[in-house]
Formats: structure tokens, sequence, C-alpha cells
């Protein structure tokens, strides 16, 4: 046993009933008397006799009106709030029809055009950047969907495969895709049309190397891509 411990247990058992009678103070020299001294006279407190007078004398549940409503104004301000959702309104031409919605920020062009205006030709592939199904033009340039926020197309005009050309009425490279079997199941067709029609108004050379090139951002998983070079290149060569 250490030499001080009996003076860290300030003599609980020595309290009578009438020491207990109301609340003490360990802050209060004349009313505990069975603190342990400093050695010169005054009381020491410790973290062990501070726990027990708190636990004995029910001090927690005797503070003061004012000092209760005090801890009590900070938890009412901590109550749960109703989450701003974060919508945003935004205008866009699409297909050359004006488009007013009220769209979460978090809305992809992707998912706008697909899930708001239900323009699904324009396909989700990766849904990273990375193969080139979502491609769309906006302003006349081609842009990967999945990667663009709707809300900073505020104003823009966006062109999808919709608006490029109807079935009666295709698009040049829509009529030599279907010339030259550009494509197979068909899931990127899209989007390699969309590029390939921005393409023309690029600064891309004319060799079909220069083609792949300006290509090399739309996958086809079935690997058309002899035809679908070739379907490039009879427009390209027709302008
Ligand atoms: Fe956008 Fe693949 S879905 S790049
Ligand atoms: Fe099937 Fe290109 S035609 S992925």
């Amino acid at each position: 046993m250490r030499e001080n411990q009996q003076e860290d247990f300030p003599g609980a058992d020595r309290h009578s009933d009438a020491d207990n009678s109301a609340p003490h103070s360990p802050f209060n020299v004349a009313e505990n008397t069975n603190l342990p001294s400093d050695g010169n006279g005054a009381p020491q407190l410790t973290r062990r006799s501070f726990l027990m007078w708190v636990g004995s004398s029910g001090a927690a549940t005797a503070l003061p009106a004012a000092a209760a409503s005090a801890f009590a104004a900070p938890m009412a301000a901590s109550a749960p709030v109703t989450m701003d959702p974060g919508l945003v309104n935004v205008r866009l031409t699409v297909n050359d029809v004006v488009r007013d919605a009220q769209v979460d920020v978090r809305t992809s062009l992707l998912d706008y055009l697909r899930e708001n205006l239900q323009l699904t030709g324009t396909k989700k592939g990766c849904d990273h950047g990375q193969c080139g199904a979502c491609t769309v033009h906006v302003n006349g340039r081609r842009v990967n969907s999945c990667l663009s926020f709707v809300a900073m197309h505020d104003g823009d005009t966006v062109t999808t495969i919709e608006g490029l050309g109807t079935p009666d009425r295709m698009h040049p490279m829509q009529a030599a895709f279907v010339a030259h079997d550009g494509l197979q199941c068909g899931y990127c067709t899209a989007g390699q049309i969309m590029s390939a029609t921005a393409l023309l108004k690029e600064p891309c050379g004319r060799s079909d190397a220069d083609i792949k090139e300006a290509m090399s951002g739309n996958i086809c998983r079935c690997g058309a891509y002899s035809n679908i070079v070739a379907a490039i290149r009879q427009v390209r060569d027709a302008t």
C-alpha cells in the first residue's frame, strides 16, 4: 500500500449521516475536513476526491436552473435540421428545344439527358470518361457528358444523336456508318458518330492515322474500328 493511499480516499467511511445531509463542496475547506492535506494544513483536492464529492452530494442534479438552461441551449441548437437538397435551376437548348429544369447540382449532363429528358440514344458506358459512349456536342464541341455537371451548362446548346438526324433524314455520318457497317452491337455507335461529326470541324489531318488518333477516346468493344475509320474517311473526303 502506498504511503498516502489512505489520504487519496478522503474518508468516505468517516462521513456521518449528518455530514451528507447537504451537498458539500470540495472547495469548501470548512466543510471538508476529510480532504487530504498538502502538508501545510491546506486541503488537497484530488481527482478521486472530486469525483466522490460529485457522486455523493448529487451535485450534478443540483445545478441551478440558469446553469441547466445554459447546458440545454447548445443541445437545442444541435437538433437535426433539414438539409438543403442543393437544387439549381438550369436552362439548356437541347436538340433545338429550350429545356428548363431544377436539378440536383450533382447531376451529370449524361444523367440529365437520359433520366430527365429520356434521350437514351446517348449511352452510359464507363461513367468515368474512358469510353466515349456518352459523347454529345456542347456548343458544337464534343464532350464526355458523364464528366460534366449539367449545372455547368446553363445557357448552353447541346446536341445528342437524336438531334443529329432521323431514320428518314440521316446525317451523312450516320449514313456512312450504315453503308460501311461501322457497328456491331451498336452500344458505342452514338458516341462514335457524335465524335466523328465533331472531328470534321477540328484541325485533324486527313490520314487514317490522324482519324484513329482523333477517335482514340471512343472505345468499341466489338472491334468495328476499321469500318468506323472507313465511314469517317468517306465523309471527310466528301467535305
Ligand atoms: Fe462517359 Fe464512358 S460513359 S466516357
Ligand atoms: Fe459494339 Fe462498338 S459496336 S461496342
